[in-house]
C-alpha cells in the first residue's frame, strides 16, 4: 500500500501563532503598541470622564489608512469599560462600521444589537417594520436600562450616506433629553481628509471640536511594530537574518506614507509563502515574493475596471519588455505589432483596434500609473518614437493580466 502523503505537514512549522499577524486582532497589552502613547493619552483624557459617570467628550479621529486607528480606539475603550467596572460604573461601547452599515437605520440596529441584552431589557431591533424614530427610542431605552455611559463609534464615517442627519441625531440625544439617565459620547473615526466638508456648522462643532490625528509611522516605528509581533513565528524559523527580513516589510510599508496594515499583511503573507515552500527559515526572498503578489493583487484588482482591450495592451508591453534584449527601451511600434499578433492569432475573438486607439489606451494606462511613456528621438532625420516602460516588473504584469477576467 502507498504511503498516505501529510498534506498538513508544514502547518505548524512557520507560525506559532498566526493570529498576530492578522489585521482585526487587537493587541492584549502596551507592549505590541508602538507610538501611539500621545494619541492614547489623549483619547484617555477626552473618554475619561466616563469612568466616574459622567457624559465623556465627543472625539473625531482622523489618519490615513492603516496608521491605528480603529485598533487604538477598540483598545482604549476595552480599557475604559474595565475601569469603570472597578469604579461601580457600567459603560456600554456600540461600534458600528459605516461602510458595512451606511444608512441611519443600520446604524440604530448594529449600535442597539451590539449593546442590548434582549433577557434584561426586553428590548429588540427589527431590521424592518419599525420606523426610524421607535428605533431611536429602542436605542435610548436599551441604553438606559443597561448602562451609566454609553459609547458610540462610529468607524469609516464617512460612508455613512446622510452624516449630517445621523449625526445629528446621536449628538443631541443627550441634550433633548432623549436619554433619561445615560450618558452618551460619540467617537468619530475617518480617513478622508475631506469628510469635515460634508459636515453642517452644528454637527461640525459637536463631532469635530475635539479632534486627534494619527499620523503615519516611518519605517524606524513599522520595523518595531513588526518586531514586537515577531512571536507570531515559531523560533527555528527565525534566524540570524530574520531583522533583516522584518526591515524589509518595514521599509517597503514606509514607502508610500507609513501603513502598518500593509506591513503586517506583508510579514503574514511573507510566512505563508515560506510555509507553502516548507522553507526552514523565514528569508527576505520571501517578502519580496509577497511583495510581487501584492502588486500583482493591485493590478489585477486595477485593470478589473478597465476595458478588456486594456489586458491585451499591457500583456503586448510586458511580452515585448519580456523580449527586449537589456538596456533596450520597448518602443511603442513593437507595442502595437505584439498586440495585433495576440489580437489577430491568439485571442480571434477579440477586436484588433487601430493604433491610434491602442495609443489612447495606452496614455490611459498612464494615467493609472501602470507604465509610464517618454518620446525620444529615433536619431538624425529619423524623428521621434515613443518609449514605454512598465511600473512593475513584466512578470508580475503577465500574471496579473491571466488573471483578469
Ligand atoms: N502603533 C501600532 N502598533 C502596533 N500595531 C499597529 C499600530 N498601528 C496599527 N497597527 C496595526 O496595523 C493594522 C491596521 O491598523 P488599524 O486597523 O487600526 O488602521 P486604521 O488607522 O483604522 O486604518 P483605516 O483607515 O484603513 O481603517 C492593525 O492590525 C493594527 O493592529
Ligand atoms: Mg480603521
Amino acid at each position: 500500500m502507498s504511503e498516505e502523503k501529510d498534506y498538513f505537514e508544514s502547518v505548524g512549522a512557520v507560525f506559532s501563532n498566526k493570529d498576530l499577524l492578522r489585521i482585526e486582532t487587537i493587541p492584549e497589552s502596551d507592549s505590541r503598541i508602538i507610538g501611539r502613547e500621545k494619541q492614547l493619552t489623549d483619547l484617555a483624557s477626552e473618554l475619561g470622564s466616563a469612568m466616574n459617570g459622567q457624559k465623556p467628550n465627543n472625539v473625531f479621529i482622523f489618519g490615513k489608512p492603516g496608521v491605528g486607528k480603529s485598533m487604538c480606539s477598540k483598545y482604549l475603550l476595552r480599557q475604559l469599560v474595565g475601569r469603570g467596572a472597578d469604579n461601580g460604573i457600567s459603560i456600554g461601547v456600540a461600534y458600528v462600521d459605516c461602510m458595512q452599515n451606511s444608512t441611519e437605520t443600520q446604524v440604530i440596529v448594529t449600535a442597539g444589537e451590539s449593546i442590548n441584552d434582549r433577557e434584561q431589557t426586553n428590548v429588540y431591533f427589527p431590521s424592518g417594520g419599525v420606523s426610524r424614530s421607535r428605533l431611536y427610542d429602542r436605542l435610548w431605552d436599551a441604553f438606559d436600562q443597561l448602562y451609566d455611559v454609553g459609547i458610540i463609534i462610529l468607524d469609516e464615517i464617512d460612508k455613512l450616506e446622510d452624516p449630517n442627519e445621523t449625526l445629528g441625531t446621536l449628538s443631541r440625544a443627550g441634550e433633548s433629553e432623549k436619554l433619561d439617565s445615560c450618558q452618551l459620547g460619540l467617537v468619530g473615526i475617518s480617513n478622508k481628509a475631506r469628510f469635515e466638508q460634508r459636515l453642517g456648522s452644528e454637527v461640525k462643532s459637536s463631532l469635530t471640536q475635539n479632534e486627534l490625528v494619527f499620523p503615519p509611522y516611518d519605517a524606524k516605528e513599522l520595523l518595531e511594530i513588526l518586531k514586537a509581533r515577531q512571536d507570531a513565528f515559531t523560533e527555528s524559523v527565525l534566524d540570524e537574518d530574520a531583522d533583516h527580513v522584518f526591515a524589509t516589510a518595514a521599509k517597503f510599508a514606509a514607502k508610500e506614507y507609513g501603513d502598518a496594515r500593509q506591513a503586517i499583511d506583508l510579514l503574514r503573507k511573507a510566512g505563508e509563502i515560506a510555509e507553502r515552500e516548507g522553507a526552514q527559515t523565514l528569508q527576505t526572498g520571501h517578502v519580496e515574493q509577497a511583495l510581487d503578489k501584492a502588486e500583482e493583487d493591485k493590478l489585477v484588482k486595477m485593470m478589473q475596471t478597465q476595458p478588456v482591450q486594456s489586458k491585451y495592451v499591457m500583456q503586448a508591453v510586458a511580452l515585448t519588455a519580456r523580449h527586449a534584449p537589456t538596456g533596450e527601451v520597448v518602443k511603442s511600434h513593437d507595442v502595437y505589432a505584439k498586440y495585433e499578433q495576440l489580437t489577430e492569432y491568439e485571442n480571434v475573438d477579440i477586436n484588433t483596434l487601430s493604433w491610434r486607439r491602442v495609443r489612447d489606451l495606452l496614455d490611459e494606462l498612464e494615467d493609472l500609473d501602470v507604465l509610464q511613456q517618454q518620446r525620444k528621438g529615433a536619431g538624425k532625420g529619423k524623428g521621434t518614437y515613443r518609449a514605454v516602460y512598465l511600473t512593475d516588473s513584466p512578470e508580475t504584469v503577465l500574471r496579473a493580466c491571466e488573471n483578469v477576467e
